[in-house]
C-alpha cells in the first residue's frame, strides 16, 4: 500500500499530482497534428455524429459536475441542445427524447447503478445511440454502449474523485470537438482548440505548483462549519465541484450557488464565519462576478478568490486572491478545479479525517 502511495502521504494527493499524465494519456492517440482523431469514438462515429441534432448526458456525483460544465462546452461551441441530469432523477421520469439525440453517460467506475438504470432505460426510449465516456474499460457501462470513448485516468483509489473528474473534462471537450466539426467548428477553429488542448497537461502542472500557498490557505477553514462556493457560467459546475470535494473529505457542510443567485437566498447566510470562495478566471463574467463578491464584502464575508494573473482584484482585508496561471476560457473549468481539489485535501488532513476513505461513503455505488 504505502509502495504504491510513493512519496504520497494519500492516495488523493497521488492522484491529484497524476493529474498531468492522466490528461496527457487520454489525449494520445485521439489527436493527430491539428486535428481529432475522428475514429477515436468508434469508426461509425463521424457519420452518426453527423446526425446528431441534441444530447443528453446523465451521471452521479463528480461525474454530474462534468456533465455539466460539458453542458456549456456543447452547446457554445458544437451549436448543440444538451441537456443534464442525474441519473437517479432521470431513470425515475417520463421524459420526452428529442429527434436524434445522443444518450451519453458519463463515469469513472462505469458500474453506478443509477447511472447503468439510466442507460438501460434510455436504450428502450428511441435514442438514436448511446456513448459510454467511462475509465474502465471492462465495465458494464462500457459494454452495454454503443460508442466508448475511455479516460485514461488509471485506477482511481482515494473514494473522492479528481483524475477521473479532469480527464472526464478532456473526454467531453474531445466529444465537443466530435459533435462541433461540420457544424460550428470548421478547420481553423478545430486546430486553435487542438493547441489548447494540448498545452494542457504543462497548464497543470503549472498550477500544482500552488500546492504549499494552499495547505496555508487551509488553516483559515478547519474550524468553519459552512463554505459557500462561487462561480459563474462553466466555471459553476466547478464550484459546485469544489463544494463536494470540502464536504465528502473534511466533512464541512459546503454549498455552491451560481454567484447571480445570491441575493436570492445565500446572502442571508453570510458572517465572518463562513468563508466564501470564488473561482474568478478573466472572462466576459467577471465584472458581474466582481459585484456579486462587491456584496459578499459589504457584508462582512471572507472572500478566498482563486483568479488568474490577469483580474484586477486587490487584496484587501477580507479579501484574499490566490493567482493562477492565465490561460484560455476553454481550459479554465480544468485549471481552476486544481486548486480547489488541493484545498479541499489539506483541510481534511488539517482535520485528521479519513481523506482516502471517508465516512459512510464508497468508491463505486453498484446498489440503489
Ligand atoms: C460515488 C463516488 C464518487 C463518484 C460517484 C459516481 O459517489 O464516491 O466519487 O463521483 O460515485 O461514480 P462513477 O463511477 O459513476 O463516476
Amino acid at each position: 500500500d504505502a509502495a504504491e502511495r510513493g512519496e504520497y502521504r494519500h492516495y488523493m494527493l497521488k492522484e491529484i499530482f497524476e493529474q498531468p499524465q492522466a490528461i496527457a494519456d487520454t489525449l494520445d492517440d485521439r489527436l493527430s497534428g491539428n486535428r481529432l482523431r475522428p475514429e477515436c469514438f468508434g469508426n461509425e462515429a463521424e457519420a452518426l455524429f453527423a446526425e446528431i441534432k441534441a444530447v443528453t448526458i446523465v451521471a452521479c456525483g463528480t461525474s454530474y459536475h462534468a456533465a455539466q460544465v460539458a453542458r456549456y462546452w456543447i452547446e457554445a461551441f458544437a451549436g448543440l441542445p444538451c441537456s443534464v441530469e442525474v441519473a437517479s432523477e432521470y431513470r425515475y421520469r417520463r421524459h420526452v427524447v428529442p429527434e436524434q439525440a445522443l444518450f451519453v453517460t458519463l463515469s469513472q467506475s462505469g458500474e453506478t447503478a443509477d447511472t447503468l438504470a439510466a442507460l438501460r432505460q434510455a436504450k428502450q426510449s428511441g435514442y438514436r445511440a448511446t456513448l459510454a465516456i467511462c475509465n474502465v474499460p471492462e465495465s458494464s457501462l462500457v459494454r452495454e454502449s454503443d460508442l466508448v470513448l475511455l479516460t485514461h485516468a488509471g485506477p482511481e483509489i482515494g473514494v473522492a474523485s479528481t483524475k477521473a473528474f479532469t480527464t472526464q473534462l478532456v473526454a467531453l471537450l474531445l466529444l465537443t470537438l466530435a459533435l462541433g466539426r461540420g457544424r460550428d467548428i470548421d478547420e481553423t477553429e478545430e486546430a486553435r482548440l487542438v493547441g489548447l488542448l494540448r498545452s494542457l497537461p504543462l497548464k497543470v502542472e503549472e498550477v500544482l505548483r500552488l500546492d504549499e500557498q494552499i495547505a496555508m490557505l487551509a488553516e483559515s477553514f478547519v474550524d468553519k462549519q459552512h463554505t459557500l462556493f462561487l462561480g459563474r457560467g462553466e466555471q459553476y459546475p466547478i464550484a459546485m465541484e469544489g463544494a463536494l470535494k470540502l464536504k465528502e473529505i473534511s466533512y464541512i457542510h459546503a454549498e455552491a450557488y451560481p454567484a447571480g443567485e445570491l441575493k436570492h437566498g445565500p446572502l442571508a447566510l453570510i458572517d465572518e464565519q463562513m468563508p466564501v470562495v470564488a473561482v474568478a478566471p478573466n472572462n466576459a463574467l467577471l465584472e458581474k462576478l466582481k459585484s456579486n463578491l462587491e456584496e459578499v464584502r459589504a457584508r462582512g464575508g471572507q472572500l478566498y478568490v482563486f483568479a488568474d494573473f490577469q483580474v484586477p482584484l486587490d487584496e484587501t482585508d477580507g479579501v484574499n486572491v490566490i493567482r493562477l496561471p492565465e490561460t484560455d476560457d476553454l481550459l479554465d473549468p480544468l485549471i481552476f478545479t486544481i486548486p480547489l481539489q488541493l484545498l479541499a485535501y489539506h483541510v481534511a488532513v488539517l482535520k485528521g479525517t479519513d481523506v482516502d476513505q471517508p465516512r459512510n461513503l464508497a468508491k463505486s455505488v453498484t446498489v440503489e
